[in-house]
């Protein structure tokens, strides 16, 4: 189905909205790409609550594209020519794009230099006001999820609350998934070992999957953790889902580690806390497992039966931390 096709000849108009879209992390990695803009393996990922970004959008008719971005109150260039790459990537499918001048006003929640990447909230809550401009239908949750796609691949699974999959039903968009009821409600904490900007790009990474020599291997490794880990999510098991997030965090590094321009994004404070974390649940038998995103910082997977003595550790781990859990998803503000 062509998402876009209905709204071709679309008349411009005023109009304004305001969405709140949450960050992701993934426990199945999403690390190289297909075609245009489509993932090279399904992944999976858990929707947080806390670490969300506000944005809204004015709409106005104007003589030809531009984008006009503050974030949190101040002229944010580099972002809005990013805004508007991405809006004329769009034209071809929506011509009308092109007579819309775009005023932007966003902020984070989560603190700056926080570690935490604000592509997927960022450009999640742009592509839903993005298609709420186009019409709010049966198709706007998926719409949405395929125009974040467009933007960043790992945004289009901001679009749905809980645990969000993409690459499985369709390339095109993520759907949401229903786990069981004892994986449905879990913490992540987000332990900060650096706050420094990524030496390289998720982009440049994802290019870089393309001469890889383990690539071919890696995405058949990634279907068969997609699966183990889809499975363990609907049948409750945190055993297998927390060894295959670990499995998938370390994975995705070691691609990093081991391409053509090799780079590692993370250093002995990281190593130091994923030692401590393997110790504490060999010690404890309390479920605290480990993940990465393309950076230093470490998300701790745990069940609320277990908050009590996980936080009392990860607050010994001497290092600030955002307190997280999974969330319902974007809401219109
Ligand atoms: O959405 P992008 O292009 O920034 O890629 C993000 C990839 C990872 O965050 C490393 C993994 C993922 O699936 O979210």
């Amino acid at each position: 189905m062509n998402l876009l096709a209905p709204y071709r000849d679309l008349k411009v108009r005023e109009f304004t909205t305001s969405w709140r879209s949450p960050a992701n992390i993934a426990f199945v990695k999403y690390w190289g790409k297909k075609g245009h803009q489509l993932p090279a393996n399904p992944s999976l990922s858990m929707t947080l609550k806390e670490c969300v970004t506000e944005t809204k959008v004015i709409f106005t008719p104007a003589e030809k594209l531009s984008v006009e971005l503050k974030l949190a109150g101040k002229s944010e260039t580099k972002f809005a020519e990013k805004i508007h790459k991405y809006l004329q990537s769009l034209e071809s499918d929506l011509p009308w794009l092109k007579r819309l001048a775009f005023q932007i006003e966003t902020k984070n929640t989560f603190p700056h230099g926080a570690g935490i990447a604000s592509s997927a909230s960022g450009l999640s809550a742009f592509a839903l006001c993005l298609a709420e401009y186009m019409e709010k239908d049966q198709h706007f949750y998926r719409r949405a999820s395929f125009l974040s796609r467009l933007a960043s691949g790992s945004a289009c699974r901001s679009i749905y609350g809980g645990f969000t999959t993409w690459g499985d039903d369709s390339d095109e968009y993520a759907s949401p998934l229903k786990v069981h009821p004892e994986l449905s409600y879990l913490h992540d904490a987000v332990v900060i070992v650096s706050s420094a900007e990524k030496s390289v790009s998720s982009r440049a990474g994802h290019e870089r999957m393309k001469e890889h020599p383990f690539a071919e291997a890696r995405f058949v490794q990634a279907g068969k953790n997609y699966q183990l880990m889809k499975s363990a999510m609907l049948a409750g098991d945190l055993e297998v889902m927390g060894n295959t997030l670990e499995n998938e965090a370390l994975s995705l590094h070691a691609m990093m580690m081991t391409s053509p321009d090799a780079f590692i994004l993370f250093g002995p404070e990281s190593l130091r806390v994923m030692a401590e974390v393997r110790q504490f649940r060999r010690d404890s038998k309390i479920p605290l497992y480990y993940t990465l995103d393309a950076g230093p910082n470490l998300h701790l997977i745990y069940p609320p039966s277990v908050k009590a003595a996980a936080d009392a550790f990860i607050n010994s781990l001497g290092l600030s931390v955002i307190f997280d859990s999974v969330g319902e998803g974007p809401v219109k503000c």
